[in-house]
């Protein structure tokens, strides 16, 4: 035993295998009274609460009671620059740029202000849930430095890179090839691989970039194949034919990147909704993952992914927000919505499923899963705890609940951030409810919802 060993008690639920390939009951463990062990910010041991507590009597306890523990949800494709205009009216993707997104990321030119909203968000993503992101920044290094800078003060691992655009963007928010690569070289060499932070090489999508600038770029990833790189693919269809406009030899969109070597494993490619199937086989066969962002894909009204077909097909398939696109921080909302679009494309998803994307699913998507968005041995001890029973209405469904899934799958469905009872990040426990970090002893354990409580005879 160390000084530091901390036992986190709850119900414990541990998605261990993919349930795209496994039965649910086979890809999960539930324990209703379970603990986790942590030691230094990692999952060190996992079980019965009883027997942990008996092994590890020194251990400092943080109880959670009936909530539901499991890895912190990873969000793979975010803009945190478009917090302050989420849920803007009205408009589809190019004019939703020009109109609400260019004049906002234009204020990024502020340190002050880069810092103010990067730090909004990351409280924003804790208190919805959500303990590690992949997020494209503005083109303003300042805005790359304040994110980081904000998730290294949280402990979070963070993903993020400077979006390079030379065209097709209002004066102020372009650069050219060069710079692009300057500035981005420069602040990887900075934070890549620096405590928990990941850079992501940022090209936000051929329409705003040159071909000399994707050269640039996939220059710069050839030189750090461990980095990811992020972008956005065929996410509507005049976008699509933009593209063919602005690459008249380029025989798709897919290969506006893949000619500029920005096609292989760590790419991640947001929305690709409108593929070829030669599309669908090259992002494949290159080990690319493509990012699901359904509330982003209704709300602006681009289309709807199948993600039951990309993961038949052998694709790597993240779940995101997408936010300010997409309409909510909530990695809830997003698996809500995404069940609604696999009804549509005829796939019901099933909650193991569901969740899964939301946490080791996003993190493969990431090439970080040996580390996030899972509970196994020795992966960070970044966790969310739910409580199932957060609103009267979601409270008096789940109490019919016979299994697991269905008593998590109300809350999947109506479920916002009052469902989130807590975070830990490396274990450092966060009251979303208070919005602050808890002292290291708190123990936090919430009452019921009375009709849960009434129901359970407590
Ligand atoms: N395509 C290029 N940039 C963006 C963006 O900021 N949001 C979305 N949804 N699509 C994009
Ligand atoms: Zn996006």
């Amino acid at each position: 035993m160390t000084a530091i060993d901390h036992l986190i008690l709850g119900q414990v639920l541990d998605i261990h295998a993919n349930p795209f390939d496994v039965e649910p009951d086979g890809c999960a463990r539930h324990i209703r009274r379970g603990a986790i062990l942590v030691r230094d910010g990692a999952i060190h041991e996992i079980g019965e609460a009883e027997d942990l507590r008996a092994a590890h009597p020194d251990a400092r306890v943080t109880d959670h009671g009936e909530g539901v523990i499991l890895p912190g949800f990873v969000d793979s494709h975010a803009h945190y620059p478009q917090t302050a205009i989420i849920a803007s009216w009205g408009k589809r993707l190019i004019d939703w740029l020009n109109s609400y997104t260019f004049p906002e990321e234009m204020r990024f030119r502020d340190a002050d202000y880069a810092n103010e909203i990067a730090n909004r968000y990351l409280n924003l993503l804790l208190t919805h849930g959500t303990t590690s992101v992949a997020s494209f920044c503005t083109i303003h290094p300042a805005s790359v430095t304040a994110i980081f800078a904000a998730a290294e003060q949280r402990g979070m691992a963070v993903t993020a890179g400077r979006t390079c655009m030379d065209r097709n963007a209002p004066d102020g928010l372009r650069d050219d090839a060069q710079s692009a690569y300057d500035e981005s070289k420069a602040l990887l060499e900075t934070w890549h691989g620096r405590g928990r932070a990941t850079y992501a090489i940022t090209p936000r999508f051929s329409p705003t970039s040159t071909p000399e600038q994707l050269e640039a770029l996939g220059a710069l990833w050839a030189e750090h194949p461990d980095c990811p790189m992020q972008t956005h693919l065929s996410e509507q269809t005049d976008e699509v034919e933009w593209v063919a406009e602005l690459y008249p030899s380029k025989k798709d969109y897919l290969d506006t990147y893949e000619a500029h070597g920005l096609l292989k494993p760590g790419g991640m490619f947001g929305h690709a909704i409108w593929l070829t199937d030669s599309e669908r086989d090259r992002l494949r066969d290159h080990g690319a993952a493509l990012i699901h962002c359904p509330t982003s894909n209704t709300f602006i009204g681009s289309g709807l992914f199948d993600t039951a077909r990309a993961v038949a097909e052998g694709q790597t398939v993240g779940l995101a927000t997408d936010t300010g696109g997409g309409s909510s921080f909530s990695m809830l909302h997003t698996m809500a919505s995404a069940y609604e679009i696999g009804q549509l494309t005829g796939t019901a998803l099933h909650p193991a499923q569901l969740l899964w994307l939301a946490t080791t699913g996003s993190a493969r998507a990431m090439r970080q899963a040996d580390r996030i968005g899972t509970l196994a041995l020795g992966s960070a001890a970044d966790l969310v705890v739910l409580d199932l029973a957060s609103t009267p209405a979601i409270a008096q469904r789940q109490a019919r609940a016979e299994t697991i899934w269905e008593a998590v799958f109300p809350t999947i469905m109506m479920g916002d951030d009052r469902a989130v009872v807590a975070v830990h990040v490396g274990g450092r426990l966060f009251d979303t409810h208070k919005g602050e970090w808890a002292f290291p002893d708190a123990s936090h354990s919430r009452p019921l919802n009375p009709l849960i409580s009434d129901s359970l005879g407590l």
